[in-house]
């Protein structure tokens, strides 16, 4: 490792002196200082790889100065030491700014281990950022999986038209990002963009949402109002969760469309409207439309062209590749250079995601709050999929990674055994499976079935 260049802020003299010590005895330089100002005007003035605040430095707080000098050196690993370790103390440290957490005191050990975090922190800062691909930007679709080629190809076809498109999909699967996307590359993208939650509105609110709606239209409609379709003008108005309308709204919607004109609720004046109309639903829409649940007039009207996003996990591949860009924006936004051991992406790519993208980059940043050595590991993935709440332990089971499955299994088994009282061909029967089954089971997952008592 290359020498470390280490500041040490503590106003106990002994820690000072000891963490020198062990410091430049493992090669690093070190500088310590018993006061917040000197410590700050040495930072400004010289390069630094590590910083340690005392989080009680005195009456001054450890953290504040931990933020000024962080904001002074952002490459420095930024630790908080403290003597009164608690969840409330950790958490206050992590959340305000310092990367890593320890008590004091500390041995020549645990000094060796934080070291090596600050070296790994200092390798990350290195990485050389690649300058010709231009970083995607909020609203970038990721993914290279044939099935999302499909989708940017229908991007592509519909975005310079100004046809109907419904979007369909599982929830969090992108539908929105779709919409924009479409909005973005059309001729309309100066226009503004509206969504609409659709299913968040009762009919009439809905309508005077949409439609706007005169002066007394109704009880509360104390002025006029312009309704979202009219203030789309010249743009996109995205109508999301367009199922869950009534077929008696979906009839004036339709309307709307037919005549390119909208009726303020309440006026007898149509106004010409330019608007495009994407739409959005996580619902059967075949099944709808067989229950007489959707108008079907309305849906070939809005699905002049339909977009199907597959779930999540039929695009396994894309995965790793949404970790890195939802990291790279955890990091970008908090400032932070948290990292991700290719194993703990493996994990991620077998796992279930009913909630599919979105539910991936929630846990995602949930993982990377809580990586506070900046690296999310293996054992942090996997404790992820035990995090799952109650009531949905079946859907735990087969989101397990395969090592965990089979930990699941073999203390499955050993229950059964347990309750049996190691009657193997009772156990056998209880868990569905043939004698011989079992034995084999057990060989593999370690269970010692002589010492579960041999009936
Ligand atoms: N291919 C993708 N690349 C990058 N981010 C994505 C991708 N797909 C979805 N996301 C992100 O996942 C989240 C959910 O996406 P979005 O809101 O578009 O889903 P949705 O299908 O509209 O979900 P819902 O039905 O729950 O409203 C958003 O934060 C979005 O940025
Ligand atoms: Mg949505």
């Amino acid at each position: 490792m290359e020498p470390l260049r280490v500041v040490v802020i503590d106003d106990e003299a002994n820690t000072c002196t000891f963490l020198k010590a062990v410091f430049e005895a493992e090669g690093h330089g070190c500088h310590t200082f018993l006061r917040a100002e000197e410590a700050e005007q040495y930072v400004a003035n010289n390069q630094v790889d590590l910083v340690m605040v005392d989080m009680y430095l005195g009456a001054l707080n450890g953290i504040d100065l931990l933020q000024r000098l962080r904001a002074l050196r952002p490459n420095a690993y930024p630790i908080i030491m403290t003597a009164n370790v608690s969840v409330e103390t950790a958490a206050r440290a992590l959340s305000e700014g310092a990367v890593d957490y320890v008590s004091k005191p500390l041995t020549a050990e645990q000094m060796r281990a934080i070291a090596a975090r600050a070296d790994g922190f200092r390798l990350q800062q290195r990485q050389p950022v690649v300058p010709d691909i231009p970083e995607p930007s909020d609203s970038a679709i990721i993914g290279r999986s044939p099935k999302m080629l499909e989708v940017y190809k229908a991007i592509g076809r519909v975005a310079a038209s100004n046809v109907s498109v419904l979007i369909t999909g599982a929830s969090g699967t992108g539908k929105e990002l779709v919409a924009r996307a479409i909005h973005q590359h059309s001729k309309r993208k100066d226009g503004p963009f509206t969504p609409v939650n659709c299913g968040s509105f009762t009919e009439t609110l809905l309508e005077s949402e949409l439609f706007g709606h005169e002066k007394g239209a109704f009880t509360g409609a104390a002025s006029a109002h312009l309704g979202l379709v009219e203030a789309s003008d010249g743009g996109t108005l995205f109508l999301d969760e367009i199922t869950e309308t009534t077929l008696s709204f979906q009839v004036k919607l339709l309307r709307v469309i037919q005549e390119q004109q909208v009726r303020r609720v309440g006026s007898n004046k149509y106004t010409p409207i330019d608007v495009r109309m994407l739409a959005a639903s996580n619902r059967d829409m075949g099944s709808l439309l067989k229950q007489n649940q959707f108008r079907e007039d309305l849906y070939y009207r809005l699905a002049v062209v339909r977009i199907d996003l597959p779930p999540l996990e039929e695009r396994r591949d894309d995965i790793p590749l949404l970790v890195r860009h939802f990291l790279r924006r955890f990091n970008e936004k908090n400032g932070l250079g948290v990292t991700i051991d290719p194993a703990a992406v493996h994990l991620l790519q077998q796992m279930r995601w009913p909630g599919n993208v979105r539910e991936l980059e929630n846990t995602v940043n949930r993982l990377a709050i809580f990586a506070p050595t900046g690296e999310i590991t293996l054992p942090d993935v996997e404790a992820e999929t035990q995090r799952t709440p109650e009531g949905e332990e079946a859907a735990v089971l087969v989101a397990a990674a395969p090592d965990r499955l089979m930990e699941l299994e073999r203390q499955h088994i050993l229950e059964i055994l347990k309750q049996t009282g190691g009657n193997r061909s009772e156990a056998a029967r209880r868990l569905g499976i043939e004698r011989k089954t079992l034995y084999r089971k057990a060989l593999r997952l370690g269970i010692d079935l002589q010492a579960t008592g041999d009936k």
